[in-house]
């Protein structure tokens, strides 16, 4: 996948992210053609050591010829340092700056888009295809432009030296470098298929690690090592063929060039001794000759890497072309001090699943200060009327209204700000405690992330962690349970101080002791805010102002518990069991 090839002509578009630095460009230019020329010049050098220093007999000349190669070859290893750091320099220039922009680009995407595209996947982007950028930019350009450079002059060379032999080695160039092409693109092809076999035993192995526990339980590492052992076998038969083809690359090789060369020394030599040549001509024929041959060698292997140079950047553009499905206006909400919220006939289905309706003529008010619960059946459509009030999702039908203003003509970022979510899954860095607390208010002092977490009953807790409030909760927080990360969200929640608060099936993995702590500090949060809880625990909302009963995506009822409980079937069927479930609970335990 990451090694697939694209059209050479998409990397005109990465030439953009070249532009800011011109000047190092030219630089890089400037020493790119001063090596090339210089390294051309050499095969005359050599004909001068040649025919002049040992075939004159005189030592002088000997030594002048000889100090001219040795600056030739001075200004060589100095253009080269020049070129290889300022080209290098810009691949890695460029691929840190696409990796941002990228990143960037990605962070204000609509969740969606993380749905129908495998977060895996993207991140392989960010990472594989951008280093792949840089080292087609940092060497194999260079490398290109290079051979280029060097084929082309001492092609010129050549032929200005002996026309006759260079007509001979036209001629019979195909038939040297046809069959090392053709191994050579079996080489290659067999590289980047090695290449994704080692990949995908990389991420074989990963999978098993994060599931160790299941693999574990079901005694199923005989099983996992067998399945791994095949990977490998796998991976190792694809990278057996490559290095076999690769033998037979080289043996093919020096056939072809010892051939070749052997060839062009005969028909050379038989010149020499017939004084239609110089033996420095043909010393320095040959030096043109190699260099051509390298150049094309290079060339075609050069050519394999910028197809795939460019599917890696149609990958990359790609990520910075998508663009957000929600609209952000330009326009910012003063703080009102207000509250108040409006479902004004809501229909909405998720875009990975067009056929169902999550939400369905939904209508709801909430007025400022309040506090609402929805209660209802697992898949309602309880928690996607959060997703829309923070504008993760756009609404297929109706308009939803934060103090009569459509909130789609807010700033997503005024929108936000007035919003604090405690997510059924609370979501936790992988961080400290403190960073976590803090996350939707880095500035924060130290004692207001005590008091959020002491409202949140976590500040306990936390003190008891190793290291307080700077203990590292590991990966996701795995090293806090739900009941302790649930809290942790809650304080930060709290931390941002938010107008409208929403809170889905926030207390659901506490204890009971625990839950009514939480409650209470909920209570004193709740004042003065406009609240919407989701509880499947009737017993946590009775305290709340008004209760909605969601089912299949609509309000089906609101009112009291008292209210509902009359005249809701739905909500009295629910209360019922629940309350039975306590009756029998406590039968239970006062027959134990
Ligand atoms: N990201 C999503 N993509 C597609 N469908 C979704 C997505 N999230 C939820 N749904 C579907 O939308 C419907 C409503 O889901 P929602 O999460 O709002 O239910 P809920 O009332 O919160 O349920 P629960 O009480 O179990 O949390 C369900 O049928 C669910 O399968
Ligand atoms: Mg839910």
């Amino acid at each position: 996948m990451t090694n697939s090839k694209g059209n050479p002509s998409t990397l005109l578009a990465v030439f953009k992210y070249l532009l800011p630095y011109k000047f190092r460009m030219i630089v890089a230019a400037t020493a790119l053609i001063v090596t090339a020329l210089a390294t051309l010049s050499l095969g005359k050098g050599i004909e001068a050591i040649i025919d002049q220093g040992f075939g004159s007999n005189d030592p002088a000349k000997l030594t002048d010829s000889i100090t001219t190669l040795l600056i030739i070859s001075g200004i060589i290893a100095i253009g080269t340092f020049v070129r290889f750091y300022y080209i290098s320099w810009l691949g890695e220039r460029v691929s840190a700056d696409l990796r941002k922009a990228v990143f960037a680009n990605l962070v204000y995407l609509h969740p969606g888009y993380f749905e129908s595209n495998r977060p895996g996947e993207i991140m392989s982007r960010l990472t594989t295809d951008t280093t792949l950028l840089q080292t087609i930019i940092g060497s194999w350009l260079s490398l290109a432009l290079r051979s280029t450079l060097t084929l082309a002059g001492a092609l010129v060379m050549m032929f200005i030296t002996n026309l006759k032999l260079s007509l001979i080695i036209t001629a019979s160039v195909p038939m040297v470098f046809l069959p090392i092409l053709v191994f050579g693109r079996r080489v290659r092809k067999l590289s980047s298929s090695s290449q994704e076999s080692v990949a995908s035993v990389g991420s074989y192995a990963g999978e098993i690690f994060q599931q160790i526990k299941v693999v574990q339980s079901h005694l199923q590492e005989k099983f996992e090592i067998k399945a791994f052992d095949g990977e490998v076998e796998k991976a190792f038969e694809i990278a057996r063929r490559r290095v076999r083809q690769r033998a037979l690359l080289v043996c093919v090789a020096m056939i072809m060039l010892f051939g070749g060369f052997a060839g062009m020394m005969s028909a050379g030599g038989h010149d020499v001794i017939s004084g239609e040549m110089t033996a420095g001509e043909l010393g320095s024929f040959v030096f043109y000759a190699i260099m051509v041959g390298s150049g094309f060698a290079t060339l075609s292997e050069v050519w394999g890497e910028i197809q795939r140079a460019a599917g890696a950047a149609e990958r990359l553009l790609e990520l910075l072309d998508a663009s957000s499905n929600i609209s952000n206006s330009k326009h910012d909400i003063k703080n009102s001090s207000e509250g108040q919220l409006t479902f004004s006939n809501i229909s909405f289905y998720y875009p990975s699943r067009p056929t169902k309706l999550a939400l369905n003529e939904f209508n709801l008010d909430i007025k400022t200060g309040t506090s609402l619960a929805l209660v209802g059946p697992s898949g309602g459509g309880k928690s996607t009327v959060f997703e829309l009030l923070q504008r993760f999702y756009d609404p297929s039908k109706g308009l939803i209204f934060l103090n009569n203003t459509d909130i789609k003509k807010m700033s997503l970022q005024s929108l936000r700000s007035e919003i604090a979510l405690v997510p059924q899954q609370p979501v936790l860095f992988t961080a400290d405690v403190r960073y976590n607390i803090a996350y939707g208010k880095p500035n924060a002092t130290e004692n207001e992330v005590i008091s959020a977490a002491k409202a949140a009953h976590a500040h306990e807790f936390i003190n008891q962690l190793p290291d307080g409030y700077s203990s590292y909760l590991g990966e996701q927080g795995v090293r806090l349970s739900g009941g302790q990360k649930q809290r942790v969200a809650l304080a930060r929640a709290i931390l941002n101080d938010p107008k409208i608060l929403l809170l889905d099936e926030a207390t659901s993995a506490l204890d009971s002791e625990s839950e009514q702590a939480v409650q209470l500090a909920l209570k004193d949060m709740m004042q003065n805010r406009t609240t919407i809880i989701i509880a499947h625990r009737l017993s946590t909302i009775l305290h709340v102002d008004k209760i909605a009963v969601i089912d299949k995506g609509s309000v089906v009822a609101t009112g009291s518990h008292s209210e509902l409980i009359k005249s809701n079937q739905l909500y009295s069927r629910l209360a019922q069991i629940q309350f039975r479930e306590g009756q029998d609970l406590a039968v239970k335990e006062n027959s134990a």
